[in-house]
């Protein structure tokens, strides 16, 4: 029972069609005695174009006081000449996961009955697909480490510098085994490139060795980032949990969104283990700038992603009864694509009956 103080931050695009429709099917979840106290954020490229601003310092000290926040998508157009690329991404969606020191970002990919994934029955054999990709949140070629010299003429140098703390690399890593430990098949797999990247590379390795010998019971392999887009689309079923750095994980989880049904299904959370700071749940997808305003979003991802947080919150019957509730809309959905607000209505009615 109690309150829980929810950011709501619906964004660009898409982001505003789909986080009304999560929002139904969390009220409709809510276990008994449960309510969201709830405060909109208007965070995005319309403030931004309107006011030059993008997360003022106050709205940041605000939000970090919340219980937990529920995201749509930020980002305009590539190429919209009033939006420079990075300004929102960077200065909104990665400033929220670096200041509320999100490290472990939490993707789930399971190909659900009824879903439809482009892998032939000869890949997938009426095998189960079920992983979960534990993403580092906070390090990486993310950190914004790198610069540019003599812009715009043909000497140009620019770098993006990989950042690799042995402190950031224990913590996701300690993070992904012991979910490992408790999965049924408590496998895990390190995605690197360290046959290129030795630097960072010999961190991950030394790191995932070490805090194997306290998880015995978890199986551990290596994998190269190249290689694995190849098992993704030919074996999918030999993972488990995969641990890579921030940008690997971003590569490999919009594929793993497109083998498991696609990107309108794929969910996640960005948390702060430690409870630190409120832990953000939002899909992997983006504003989708060429299909928004049109009610032609998918907004399970959204609604998905709405579960994890019930879950994070300590309600994991109801982050269930949504899966269940999901999974039943799946199953029956046919060839007449239904409009964002009919899914998100089709959903919330089975988990509320
Ligand atoms: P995108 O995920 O927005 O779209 C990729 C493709 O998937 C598009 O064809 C889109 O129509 C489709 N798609 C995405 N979500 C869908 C849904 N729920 N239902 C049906 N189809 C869906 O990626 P993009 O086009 O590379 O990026 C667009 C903008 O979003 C950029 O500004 C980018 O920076 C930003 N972005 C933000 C986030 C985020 O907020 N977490 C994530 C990715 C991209
Ligand atoms: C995602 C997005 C973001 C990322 C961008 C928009 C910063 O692609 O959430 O997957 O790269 O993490
Ligand atoms: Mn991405």
């Amino acid at each position: 029972a109690g309150s829980i103080d929810l950011a709501v931050i619906e964004g660009d695009g898409i982001g505003q069609e789909v986080v009304p429709e999560a929002l139904k099917v969390l009220e409709a979840a809510a276990p008994s005695g449960v309510t969201f106290n709830r405060t909109a954020y208007d965070l995005g490229a319309e403030r931004y174009l309107r006011t030059g601003e993008v997360l003022p310092d106050s709205v940041l000290e605000e939000i970090k006081g919340q219980g937990a926040i529920l995201l749509g998508a930020v980002g305009g157009k590539p190429g919209d000449p009033n939006l420079p690329p990075g300004i929102l991404e960077r200065g909104l969606l990665l400033k929220l996961r670096f200041a509320l020191d999100h490290y472990v970002n939490l993707r789930p990919s399971k190909i659900y009955p009824g879903s439809v994934s482009p892998l032939g029955d000869h890949v997938l054999k009426g095998e189960d697909v079920d992983f979960v990709v534990v993403r580092e949140g906070t390090e990486g070629p993310y950190t914004g480490n790198g610069g540019a010299l003599r812009v715009g003429t043909p000497a140009e140098v620019a770098t993006e510098v990989s950042v690799n703390t042995a402190f950031g690399v224990e913590r996701v890593v300690r993070d992904a085994f012991e979910r490992a430990s408790k999965r049924p098949r408590k496998k895990l797999t390190l995605v690197h490139k360290t046959n290129v990247l030795v630097n960072a590379g010999a961190v991950w390795w030394r790191l995932t060795q070490e805090i194997a010998s306290e998880y015995p019971d978890v199986t551990v392999d290596y994998m190269h980032v190249d290689a694995t887009m190849i098992h993704l689309t030919v074996n999918p079923q030999r993972f488990d949990v995969i641990v890579t750095d921030n940008l690997f994980g971003d590569i490999v989880t919009d594929l793993a969104a497109a083998i498991t049904g696609g990107i309108g299904l794929a969910a996640s959370g960005n948390v702060n283990p430690d409870r630190t700071y409120p832990s953000m749940f939002e899909p992997v997808h983006g504003s989708a700038p060429d299909i928004a305003g049109q009610q032609k979003a998918d907004p399970t991802a959204a609604i998905l992603s709405g579960a994890l947080l019930l879950d994070h919150l300590g309600h994991p019957d109801a982050a269930a009864a949504v899966e269940k509730a999901v999974l039943a809309d799946l199953a029956d959905r046919g060839a007449e694509p239904r409009k964002t607000s009919a899914i998100g209505d089709a959903i919330a009615a089975r988990v509320a009956g």
